[in-house]
């Protein structure tokens, strides 16, 4: 019993046993309180939960360790996939060495002397439990690892499953599955954190919602190649295990040598989704790189010009936004070599004589001079086969010799772990952010690994993957006054490694509010508000064709870290009036939407609602938007559960410039009033509020005052 560990936080607790090789978590879940013989209470625990021997199996019952054991009697997916020559060592079964638990981090040693390995695992409980692994080559040969993923348990009662799916300009859609016998794999190769697969999933009791029942969720904090995996044993055990994606050969530790595990981030909450996410958000909010400053409003000239690069227009487009109260502007992909389209120049990252032939300080100087910062694109991963660079290192590539690549976008990626590439592109980066004034860069990734093979001709998404890391971290270093964007072809790559290197992430090239509305809710459920680039985009989508209007458009985006991506220099005079409203609404309320708790409610699939309060529930703002036609045309009252119960609030309409009426003859009461209405926490989380009669793609929001 001296082994059983306790980590215990204020709304979480973790109970290790440290005996196992690799520890085994026995509790993940609500805190087990303070009894008077703790120790007494653990040994009641495990005597409690002491499963039976049964028929038609092992005489022991083999635990869910962390990197649970093949060999030990675990007959689902061990922690360690590996080998020596000849095959050998393949099944290690680990001992106990050494187990240390200093503030709330428990870390265990433990070796496997026949098979020559030792394993590291950490568990610390902190905003998020976060746990992982290093193994260690102790052999006099080399160790190929196919795979080292790490495991936590789940109740045999968590038995629904919140997964997300997407594709480019659709991130984050969820999918509620029932988690009945065996496994649901979350696969990714893309060699980005990915739009189709991301590393995150949530499990509770059926019909878990974000106000209610206990809810777990499980990150693995990585931005290469990727599995996460549910699973029921036959015996009705659960568990979630994830970690990194290695493909044959890929890793291969020469002795002495480890490899550690991406961190596997969980959240968990006794009441809801809404709560549990908070764990990930305080977590993505205690990172270095996360910023203190308010997040500056932007403008972004992608949709605006795309690759037609004209000074002049730049600049009044700058102009434009200056005038609107835009804080920072953003020149994306287009200026630099021969990038006159998105078929080469990638590489060759220097300023393009053709576009600019002065340089870029005439329109940074332009932009400094308007209060605006000033901000660049780049793609530092990605070669064109059209490029100056990839003519004179065609060996820079990440490709397999002897075969013809699949190009994407017709672009390679550039094999950073090459250490002459890497030297070539933190040179010319290096010499961008120091030759310039550029406050900001949007480091764009938009095309998949595919057959990515390193120098030595063996899968090379790992060491790329690290040296994206480097790079950054590098990057950052020398230049602490720049702030950086994850951008993979949208939200491609949003996930908790790359969050530590990065103030924002680009959420989706989707600007129609109408998808904006589910991306954005999921990806709320991973990231804080005020990483998550939100953009107000031109009336008509350039991605979906959908015309929406402004208010919509602006209800949308207000809640994250604001941008406008859309030629502002031809709008009318009614249309700049109400963007600048806009802006200014969400300079006056951006402490609110990029300091609070982000809060999601439950409605019919018609309607999406969320919003935040404050971190003391002085206030809030909440949106109700109405997606698409329901059955009835009034909405059914809002509850608005998680305020402070027994205060007061006043609750009001937050207009928005040019908000439509909506087709309702009377709009509710308290709406029409002067002052709104006020209610108590405890009424707006039980009866809650009617929401106006609202037409399709349009939204209402409502402010929340504690009185
Ligand atoms: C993909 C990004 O998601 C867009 O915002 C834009 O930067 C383009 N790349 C530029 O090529």
């Amino acid at each position: 019993m001296s082994k059983i560990v306790r980590l215990v936080r204020e709304q979480v607790e973790v109970v290790v046993d440290a005996s196992t090789g690799a520890p085994t978590i026995l509790h993940w879940g609500a805190p087990l309180g303070e009894g008077s013989d703790m120790h007494a209470d653990m040994v009641a625990m495990v005597s409690a939960l002491d499963r039976p021997l049964v028929h038609g199996t092992f005489d022991a019952v083999a635990p869910v360790s962390v990197v649970p054991e093949h060999g030990s009697g675990f007959t689902g997916r061990p922690g360690v996939a590996g080998r020596r020559g000849g095959g050998r060592a393949w099944s290690p079964r680990f001992t106990t060495v050494s187990h240390s638990a200093v503030e709330h981090r428990l870390t265990v040693d433990a070796v496997d002397e026949a098979a020559g390995l030792a394993l590291t695992t950490s568990i610390a409980l902190g905003d998020v439990l976060t746990v992982s692994s290093t193994i260690e080559n102790l052999g006099d040969r080399r160790y190929s690892l196919d795979g080292l993923t790490v495991t936590v348990p789940l109740p045999e009662f968590a038995d629904e499953l919140l997964t997300f799916s997407g594709r480019w300009a659709r991130e984050f859609q969820p999918d509620r599955i029932d988690w009945r016998h065996g496994a649901h794999l979350i696969e990714n190769r893309r060699g980005r954190t990915s739009h189709e697969d991301p590393p995150l999933l949530f499990a509770g009791p059926r019909g878990f919602g974000e106000w209610q029942g206990e809810v777990w969720g499980v990150h693995v904090a990585w931005s290469g190649n990727h599995q996460l995996v549910a699973d029921r044993l036959a015996d009705g055990r659960r568990y979630v295990q994830g970690g990194e994606l290695l493909h044959s050969g890929e890793v291969v530790l020469e002795p002495g040598e480890t490899y550690t595990t991406p961190d596997l981030v969980g959240v968990f909450s006794a009441s809801g989704l809404t709560p549990a996410t908070w764990g990930f958000h305080r977590a993505a909010r205690s990172y270095r790189a996360h910023p203190d400053t308010p997040r500056p409003v932007l403008v972004n000239t992608w949709e605006a010009v795309y690759f037609d690069h004209d000074l002049d227009t730049l600049r009044s487009l700058a102009s434009s936004a200056a005038d609107l109260g835009v804080e920072r502007f953003v020149l994306d992909d287009g200026w630099f070599g021969s990038r006159r389209n998105d078929s080469r120049g990638l590489g060759d990252w220097w300023v393009s004589e053709e576009v600019y032939p002065d340089g870029l300080r005439p329109l940074i100087d332009h932009v400094v001079g308007l209060g605006m910062e000033f901000g660049i694109w780049v793609e530092p991963e990605m070669v064109n086969p059209d490029s100056e660079l990839h003519r004179a290192h065609p060996e820079w590539a990440l490709v397999t010799d002897g075969y013809e690549p699949v190009l994407g976008r017709r672009q390679l990626v550039l094999d950073l772990a090459h250490p002459d590439a890497y030297d070539h592109i933190h040179r010319h980066l290096d010499a961008l952010l120091r030759d310039h004034d550029i406050s900001y860069v949007k480091w764009d990734m938009n095309r998949d690994h595919l057959q990515a093979s390193g120098i030595d001709g063996a899968a090379g998404t790992h060491a790329q993957t690290l040296a994206v890391y480097r790079l950054l971290d590098e990057l950052r270093t020398a230049h602490p006054e720049v702030e950086f964007e994850s951008c993979a072809s949208g939200g491609g790559r949003v996930d908790h490694e790359i969050l530590r290197r990065v103030e924002r992430v680009w959420t989706s090239d989707c600007n129609d509010a109408l998808e904006r509305q589910t991306i954005q809710r999921g990806a709320s459920m991973l990231v804080p508000p005020e990483v998550m680039g939100c953009h107000i985009g031109p009336p008509t989508s350039h991605t979906t064709g959908r015309t929406q209007t402004l208010a919509f458009r602006a209800a949308t985006a207000l809640f994250g870290h604001l941008g406008i991506e859309w030629n502002i220099t031809s709008l009318s005079d009614d249309e700049r009036a109400a963007l600048r409203a806009v802006v200014s609404l969400h300079k006056e309320y951006r402490g609110l939407f990029h300091g609070g708790d982000s809060v999601r409610f439950d409605t019919a699939s018609e309607y999406c609602a969320h919003g935040v309060y404050a971190p003391d529930r002085s206030a809030g703002i909440v949106s109700f938007a109405q997606l698409t036609s329901a059955a009835s045309l009034t909405p059914p009252p809002l509850r608005l559960p998680g305020l402070d119960l027994a205060a007061s609030y006043r609750v009001e309409h937050l207009g928005l410039p040019m908000e439509t009426r909506g087709p309702g003859r009377t709009r509710p009461h308290w709406m029409a009033e002067p002052g709104g209405v006020v209610l108590t926490g405890r009424q707006l989380a039980i009866h809650g509020i009617q929401p106006p009669s609202l037409h399709p793609e349009s939204a209402v929001l409502f402010s929340l005052t504690r009185l």
